[in-house]
């Protein structure tokens, strides 16, 4: 099939290229190039182009005829969102009511978005959660995930579209072939700022918060190997077409891992001792965020291909040196 890939060339974007190329399908790349800097060019057409560029992309959709999207590009920091939630609503929210115009007037009705797991309500017990947990976001950038979710819920009503909504957990790890990698500017998540405390001998990495209700004090998150969402993704577009309507799966792996168990694998990985100290909790932080990945295991067909910790720590080390060495 012939796939619109938008933010191709950011981090998940660009696994996805890569294996939706490896599995057949024709793969046209647009990114604003606001943060995205890989380069995919082996796997897919690309084009400088905006989300909010209805018309251009309007034009693309069915110049390239373009058989499903896959919608990625969004502005994706939480902290910036809180400061900036114009922006957020802006990009994230307006960018897609502009996709979803320019596929509607092309009459390109099957979409893969993907949302978080930031989108769900403050857990009350340890269970993993499903696709059912409420959902009640606690920053603009959750909130902005949320909106597009509902819009697209309300096209699939009325409009005919399919969408297939991909919550991820967190996402970590790279390309097993080493080709691509997290590299966020400015980074915010765990695995790679660890690992850079760790090779960098950085002298006061800080772990936030202690006195969670957690076996060692620390938040338990849920790491999903990037290329396990990648190939969830190309499954998505079968299922899109099989499905019309309105579907939402969690993407993790059933377990979570203490902040602190992290830091032990990476340390183990790269052979070095990272140099820690305890912070206070982030506002909002939960203690425990993993996701049930039931549903996308029986409808999808899916399941994680590299769930171990460790597998996903040895894939971000390695691109993480490649990254350094890079100019
Ligand atoms: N990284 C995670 O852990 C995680 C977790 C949950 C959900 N997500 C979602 O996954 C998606 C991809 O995240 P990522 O980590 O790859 O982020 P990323 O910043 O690496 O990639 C996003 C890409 O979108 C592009 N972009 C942004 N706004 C655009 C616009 N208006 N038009 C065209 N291109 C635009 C950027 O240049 C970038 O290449 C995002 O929608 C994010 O909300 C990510």
């Amino acid at each position: 099939m012939n796939i619109l890939v938008t933010g191709g060339r950011g981090y998940i974007g660009s696994h996805a290229c890569k294996l939706l190329a490896r599995a057949g399908h024709k793969v046209v790349c647009i990114d604003d190039e606001s943060y995205g800097r890989a380069d995919v060019s082996a796997y897919a057409e690309c084009h400088r182009i905006s989300t909010r560029d209805s018309d251009k992309l309007t034009a693309l959709l069915r110049d390239k005829s373009i058989d499903a999207v896959m919608h990625f590009a969004a502005y994706i920091f939480v902290g910036e969102s809180v400061e900036k939630p114009d922006l957020y609503y802006e990009n994230n929210v307006a960018g897609t009511l502009s996709l979803l115009a320019a596929m509607k007037a092309a009459e390109v009705k099957k979409i893969i978005f993907s949302s978080t797991c930031a989108t769900y309500a403050e857990l009350k017990n340890p269970e993993p959660l499903t696709e059912l947990h409420a959902q009640d976001p606690i920053s603009p950038y959750g909130r902005s995930k949320l909106m597009c979710e509902q819009i697209m819920r309300d096209y699939c009503a009325t409009l005919g579209f399919s969408a297939v909504i991909f919550r991820y957990f967190n996402a970590s790890g790279a390309d097993p072939e080493n080709e691509f990698g997290e590299d966020h500017v400015p980074e915010t998540h765990l695995v790679p700022l660890a690992i850079r405390a760790a090779l960098e001998n950085r002298p006061d990495f800080v772990v936030n918060g202690s006195d969670f209700a957690t076996a060692d004090g620390t938040a338990v998150r849920d790491y999903i190997h990037v290329s396990d969402i990648a190939r969830a993704h190309v499954l998505g577009i079968g299922f899109a077409f099989k499905n019309p309507g309105f579907h939402a799966f969690n993407l993790g792996n059933n377990r979570g891992y203490s902040i602190l168990e992290v830091l032990k694998g990476i340390e183990s990985v790269c052979g070095k001792k990272i140099n820690f100290r305890f912070g206070p909790r982030r506002e909002g932080d939960a203690a425990m965020l993993v996701g049930d990945n039931a549903l996308a295991r029986r409808l999808l067909g899916w399941s994680p291909e590299l769930p171990d910790l460790s597998m996903i720590l040895e894939t971000a080390v390695a691109w993480e040196k490649r990254r350094k060495a890079q100019p």
